[in-house]
């Protein structure tokens, strides 16, 4: 029998058998355990009328069957596995607007989903009001009558906030318009968007789904009329992704439920270190007291609060610099979500284009780093941490 989610809750798989086993089709002997990469732009076809099948479409045997396994491990009715993160966000947001409609979307949001919100969207007659999710009555306030989606992002990059998606879910359903999130941060191991009132969950798959660092990908979930009307756009946009990527991203979330344990895990005793730290100004770390939304993100994100700890070193950016240059084991380099430590400073890469004044603003001064824990031992990284931040307390170094 094959293995999906879904049904009684208490006899569904966990998410770990969900991660190995979930879509495949029954294998009989003769059949390979691990699936077949087809790596095949199109299919003989004869006179029989089931369809075209061409890569593009998304309907070679692996993208369906990656699909399928997402859609289990999200437990949301279908899913479609895209070319990018940033094709999975533009193939939904294009499937549900058009000229003249209006979205309202949490103001903090992955750099290039802003840019496509305020910058590349009005040029097709689609306007976005960015609302501070945490302000109350936010997201209704900001609703038109051409309102046709609400989107947001959890946790957020680099902050680490952890909007409540049941207030963007209710403003919504009263109007009986979908909302959609990006949950790539969290994964569904630790968050469980489409249970908490999202109809439509897209993830960067380049990050914790593939997990190694290796691929750029994409999905979307949610439910089948969605996906199909996103998988359209996908075919005419032509962000479907290549064979081989989702044949990694498989191999990926195999093991997607134990790799996020261990980030989980890792990253708190990461966070707890940094806390106790003199060269250390902050830690934002949602599964610290400390943190804003602490309290949310224990009540939301029970398996724990994700693999990405921020922090601000004493010193500004000169420190920040110093520090990134004494590392060892954690390498310098944007993204995030996979199986190596990565650090970077968001003034170089997500908030390049943004003035220091105004990245002060936003909460993200000079000296903060962005920590995507990996799965490393944490000793490890406490220690090559911790000699990095020595340095910076050594007689002559500010
Ligand atoms: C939260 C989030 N969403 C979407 C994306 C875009 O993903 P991709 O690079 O796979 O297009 C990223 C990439 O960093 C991201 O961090």
């Amino acid at each position: 029998m094959a293995i999906e989610s879904g049904g009684d809750p208490t006899s569904a798989p966990g998410l770990s058998t969900l991660g190995v086993h979930a879509g495949a089709e029954p294998g009989k002997p003769g059949d390979p355990v691990v699936p077949a990469i087809v790596q095949s732009a199109t299919f003989f076809g004869g006179r029989r009328d089931d369809g075209l099948l061409y890569t593009r479409y998304g309907n070679n045997p692996i993208q369906l069957q990656v699909g399928r396994k997402v859609a289990a491990l999200e437990g949301a009715e279908a899913a479609v596995v895209l070319g990018s993160g940033m094709g999975a966000i533009a193939a939904t947001v294009l499937s549900l607007t058009e000229a003249g409609d209006h979205i309202v979307a949490a103001r903090d949001l992955y750099g290039a989903t802003r840019v496509l919100f305020e910058h590349e969207l009005p040029r097709r007659g689609i306007s976005t009001t960015f609302v501070d999710p945490e302000a109350p009555g936010a997201w209704r306030r900001a609703l038109r009558k051409r309102t046709r989606m609400l989107y947001l992002e959890a946790p957020t990059n680099p902050t680490l906030r952890v909007p409540d998606p049941r207030t963007a879910a209710a403003a919504a359903q009263a109007r009986g318009i979908p909302v959609v999130m990006d949950a790539t941060f969290a994964t569904p191991v630790n968050l469980r968007p489409l249970e908490l009132g999202v109809d439509i969950v897209v993830h960067s798959a380049t990050k914790y789904l593939g997990g190694h660092s290796d691929i750029i990908g994409g999905v979307v979930a949610g439910p089948a009329s969605a996906i199909d009307a996103a998988t359209e756009m996908m075919k005419l946009y032509g962000a479907a992704a290549d064979p081989h990527m989702v044949w990694l991203l498989d191999r990926g979330l195999r093991t997607l439920d134990v790799r996020v344990r261990r980030h989980n895990a890792n990253a708190l005793a990461v966070a707890r270190y940094l806390d106790g730290r003199r060269e250390v100004r902050r830690v934002l770390y949602p599964g610290l007291q400390s943190h804003p939304d602490h309290a949310r993100a224990r009540e939301l994100m029970p398996a724990g609060a994700g693999g990405m700890v921020s922090f601000v070193v004493r010193g500004g950016g000169g420190a920040a610099d110093r520090f990134v240059d004494a590392l060892r084991l954690v390498q310098v380099a944007p993204s995030l979500g996979g199986v190596e430590s990565l650090i970077s400073q968001p003034r170089y890469t997500s908030h390049k284009g943004l003035s220091a004044a105004v990245r002060r603003e936003l909460g993200i001064p000079d000296g903060f780093l962005r920590l995507s824990v990996g799965i490393e031992d944490a000793d490890d990284l406490v220690a090559d941490l911790g000699s990095a931040l020595d340095r910076l307390s050594r007689p002559g170094r500010r």
